[in-house]
């Protein structure tokens, strides 16, 4: 296959969602249908939660939450699909906003009772820094949901992007009758046992108003159908892909994951309209997938692969050529020229050596220590990619060494936690403390945890109230000087050396950006 071919057949994505909408499930069974994992009949999904993806970590195991962010390659259809796992829990949330900067599209998994809820919004406002393509699932239509056109709206004006239904409900809840799938023309029946034959009965409907359809889905429900998709096509414009591709408008699948309804339509869907390999953006230059030579970046790190060591997986998404096992490759960063002699690449739950890998596929690079999230990979060009940002954090504490003798250790620790990426180290202007900012609570938990166990070091929290941590600068240095004089006591340094300003409390930020207009203050630290 030519390296054209490879990258056309790539489809790299990830499923989001607020917790409990249905991410897990849905991933599972796009496993399912992939022939990625084999099960029998409806598993629970924390069991296969397990088996699916990695865990790696001992914390992991421990709390049950998937701390990790993994990935799931399989084969459909011609397609080599890969799935960037993202942690179900919303203190992890940046891992997941990390792994987003690696796909080229998204699926939204959204609850049909709950609509829009808050972790949607706020991982939505991360596709859109990208103009990631979005697909909305609207998931357990067997429950009692919200009117189609209800949700459909909602979306619309909650996640700021044009709508356009692919598939329409037939009822919901205990009279769910199954999907009209406007795609393709045909009806999905819903039957209760669709979970264990994960095969839907389709019917082909060229002409709706045949009275056929009466006969599957009762006259109520096949009269309700022909209004709302006469109502369909008269409020919605054709679907246009390019549109979707732009960002601009998702196109919205309903179904129940857990019963394996609608998601053949889904995937299948997905395969067709979901963009391989997007042109990606770096300092000086769009890097095209399609160009010879490699080029890869950095957007998540791994600790802890294996207890007995202290080594890390880099996972690397290749944005161009062809990455090849004990090839030397520039690591930009350092200058330094390196080669992998045992590349890892993910298939659902194995995890295999492999001699290359292709735009869009991820690679794990064995890591003593060196790398850094946004770290690129060429070979020989001075790149940098852009778009891998830090978000601003909400929950901070001091750090404090609890054992005068590890010093060193929780230096060390700290340091590489902080490449990880798992949390942001500020230093305070006023006292020089130490200050760790993370997007979740949980995550200080993590990191304690992590010191104790991985780099034999102890460390205290102490409390500090701050509201948000967010990145400043200004054309005019003179207010900035002012600025930094003012606010000196909630003035800090992060570990570049670039000026964060924490404040207090939602108002003292709304003041500072209004008394001083030629400062600008930054939520994520791209700017
Ligand atoms: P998440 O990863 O987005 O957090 O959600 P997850 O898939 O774990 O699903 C959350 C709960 O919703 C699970 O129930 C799951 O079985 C259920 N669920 C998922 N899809 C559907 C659906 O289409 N219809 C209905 N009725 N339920 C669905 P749980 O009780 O928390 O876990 P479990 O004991 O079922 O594993």
């Amino acid at each position: 296959m030519t390296l054209q071919e490879e990258i056309a057949r790539r489809r790299t994505f990830a499923v989001i969602a607020h917790p409990d909408a249905g991410k897990t499930t849905l991933t599972e069974k796009l496993l399912l249908f992939g022939g990625a994992i084999h099960v029998a009949g409806a598993v629970k999904s924390n069991k296969i939660k397990k088996g699916a993806t990695s865990d790696f970590m001992e914390i992991e195991r421990q709390r049950g939450i998937s701390v990790a962010t993994s990935v799931m390659g399989f084969e459909y259809q011609g397609a080599k699909i890969n799935i960037l796992d993202t942690p179900g829990h919303e203190d992890f949330a940046e891992d997941t906003y990390r792994t987003l900067t690696a796909v080229d599209s998204v699926i939204i998994v959204i609850d049909g009772a709950k609509g829009v809820e808050a972790q949607t919004r706020k991982l939505m406002n991360v596709c859109r820094m990208r103009n990631t393509p979005v697909i909305v699932f609207i998931n357990k239509l067997d429950r009692p949901s919200k009117e189609p056109f209800e949700l459909l709206d909602e979306v619309e004006a909650e996640l700021h992007i044009k709508v356009r239904p692919l598939a329409f409900p037939i009822s919901n809840g205990p009279t769910f009758k199954g999907v009209y799938n406007l795609y393709e023309k045909h009806l999905s029946l819903f039957t209760s046992d669709e979970k264990l034959t994960a095969d839907a009965t389709t019917v082909n409907f060229s002409d709706l108003s045949s009275p056929e359809l009466d006969g599957y889905i009762g006259e109520k429900f096949a009269e309700q159908l022909r209004q709302d998709v006469d109502l369909v096509e008269g409020v919605y414009d054709d679907f246009d892909r390019e549109a979707y591709l732009r960002g601009e408008l998702a196109p919205v699948f309903f179904g129940s994951a857990v019963n394996n309804f609608g998601v053949r339509e889904l995937l299948e869907c997905f395969i067709r309209i979901a963009p391989s390999p997007r042109p990606a953006p770096a300092v000086d230059r769009l890097v095209e997938a399609t160009e010879p030579k490699l080029t890869g970046f950095v957007f998540k790190i791994h600790a802890n692969m294996d207890p007995n060591h202290r080594d890390r997986i880099a996972f690397m998404k290749i944005c161009s050529g062809k990455f090849e096992r004990n090839k030397n490759y520039l690591h930009v960063r350092s200058g330094k020229q390196l080669k992998f002699s045992s590349p890892t690449a993910f298939m659902a739950e194995k995890k295999s050596v492999i001699d290359e890998a292709f735009p869009g596929d991820i690679v794990g690079l064995h890591d003593t220590g060196n790398f850094k999230i946004g770290d690129t990979f060429t070979e020989g060009e001075k790149l940098k990619f852009t778009g891998i940002p830090s978000f601003a954090p909400e929950q901070f504490r001091y750090i404090e060494n609890a054992d005068p003798l590890k010093f060193k250790q929780l230096a060390k620790g700290v340091d590489q936690l902080m490449d990880e990426g798992v949390a942001q180290l500020f230093t305070s202007s006023l006292n020089g403390r130490k200050i760790i900012g993370t997007v979740g609570a949980l995550q200080f938990e993590v990191i304690q945890y992590r010191l104790e166990h991985e780099y034999n070091a102890s460390c205290r929290w102490e409390p500090i109230s701050i509201y948000k941590a967010c990145w400043i600068d200004s054309d005019n240095e003179e207010q900035l000087r002012d600025f930094k004089r003012r606010k000196h006591t909630n003035m800090a340094v992060d570990k570049h050396g670039r000026d964060v300003f924490l404040a207090d409390t939602s108002y003292a930020l709304t003041l500072a950006q209004e008394n001083f207009k030629d400062i600008r203050f930054h939520f994520t630290s791209e700017f």
